[in-house]
């Protein structure tokens, strides 16, 4: 496999215009005409590439997609909230619209691509968290331009490369969010990588049912079933939860051993499971961690996902947090300086732990400057 180009292959950039993907999928609140980013967390990351650029005398271009509107201009996904924080970072530096605004960027169509680089001297790839779609300016501009992965696109592939290819053992996962049946494919390969699969979340419910469990009227695949049964007979340890809180039948805040009764919901780990997660992360020398333990947004089920991500902050171990709402509950809690990697990237993260590569990532291995 052909290496990944990185900034220092674009030769001199000087008085070059570069174009810079970045993933400014920012989460913002407000009404649709005067929306505030909540958390700029994404555009801090890509600073270190679009100053190199700036140091060496580039001109920088920078492009994103901005939720996910279908190809047509939505006030509530306009760029610019991005393009002020963007002016108060790095002065100077361009950031086209919306990219989704033009259906032509999920529909990867080389008109799209063509306008994207007229005028554009070098590409530059920065968007971890988008590097799994193969969209325009993804995948298009690397075919004619000289190409590189940005600062922070580089780091995550050399940090999720680690975890595939050489992890310190004993070496853990921790998965929770709602679906098992998303995450079927990574918990497959994780479960090859790993010594100790830790499952928290709402998946837990489709898993606890498999060992025969009620769970009441919580979150249960029916469908995953028979997979979390051949999952838990193989020969990784799965930890599940051995307590669960929740909501009784009449809406009350209840705790539950493994077994819900009738119409109670289960919606964070109990204090026993986090505490026993909390052990497992301490022992292991590297940890990735992917998906909240409950539904944290609610301090009722916040908890089980607090104290989880304070064994992260607190474990010796190297540590990884795959992005979307599990690096939201790390910053909401204040935790997100103590791990050792949070990923810019949610289903990113994922589907390159499974898989390997991406299609952001084979396109910039095809670039005309490393060919
Ligand atoms: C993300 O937030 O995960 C990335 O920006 C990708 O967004 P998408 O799932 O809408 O493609």
């Amino acid at each position: 496999m052909a290496r990944l180009p990185i900034l220092e292959d674009l030769g001199d950039v000087s008085g070059k215009r570069v174009l810079v993907r970045t993933d400014f999928n920012v989460p913002l609140s407000g009404p649709d005409d005067a929306r505030v980013i909540s958390d700029d967390f994404r555009i801090r990351a890509a600073l270190p590439t679009i100053t190199w650029l700036l140091q060496r005398g580039a001109d920088v271009v920078c492009a994103s997609h901005l939720g996910r509107p279908k190809g047509i201009a939505e006030n509530k996904y306009s760029m610019m909230p991005v393009r002020e924080r963007l002016q108060e970072l790095v002065p100077g530096v361009e950031l086209l619209e919306n990219l989704r605004f033009n259906a032509g960027e999920e529909k990867n169509d080389p008109d799209f691509v063509s306008s994207l680089v007229r005028g554009i001297d070098a590409y530059v790839d920065d968007a971890f968290g988008a590097a799994h779609r193969a969209h325009a300016s993804i995948v298009g501009p690397p075919r004619t331009l000289p190409s590189a992965a940005g600062r922070l696109l580089q780091r995550e592939v050399e940090v999720i490369d680690g975890l595939r290819r050489a992890p310190k053992h004993p070496f853990v996962a921790v998965l929770g969010g709602a679906k098992v049946g998303d995450k079927l494919g990574v918990i497959e390969t994780l479960l090859s990588l790993v010594d100790e699969l830790v499952i928290g979340g709402a998946m837990c419910f489709t898993f606890l049912a498999a060992l025969g469990h009620p769970v009441g009227d919580s979150m249960c695949e029916l469908d995953q079933i028979t997979t979390c049964r051949r999952l838990l007979d193989g020969d990784k340890r799965i930890h599940l939860p051995e307590d669960i809180t929740g909501l009784d039948v009449n809406g009350d805040y209840a705790t539950y051993g493994q077994r819900l009764p009738t119409g109670a919901k289960g919606f964070d780990i109990g204090p026993g499971s986090a505490a026993a997660f909390s052990d497992v992360i301490m022992e292991a020398r590297t940890v990735f961690w992917n998906g909240p333990m409950g539904m944290f947004e609610d301090l009722r089920f916040a908890a089980g996902t607090r104290t989880i991500a304070q064994a992260m902050a607190e474990t010796k171990a190297f540590t990884v947090v795959g992005g979307g709402d599990s690096a939201a509950a790390l910053a909401q809690f204040g935790f997100q300086d103590d791990v050792d990697h949070v990923s810019t990237g949610g289903g990113a993260s994922l589907e390159l732990l499974e898989l390997g590569d991406l299609p952001g990532l084979a396109a910039l291995r095809g670039a005309p400057n490393v060919r």
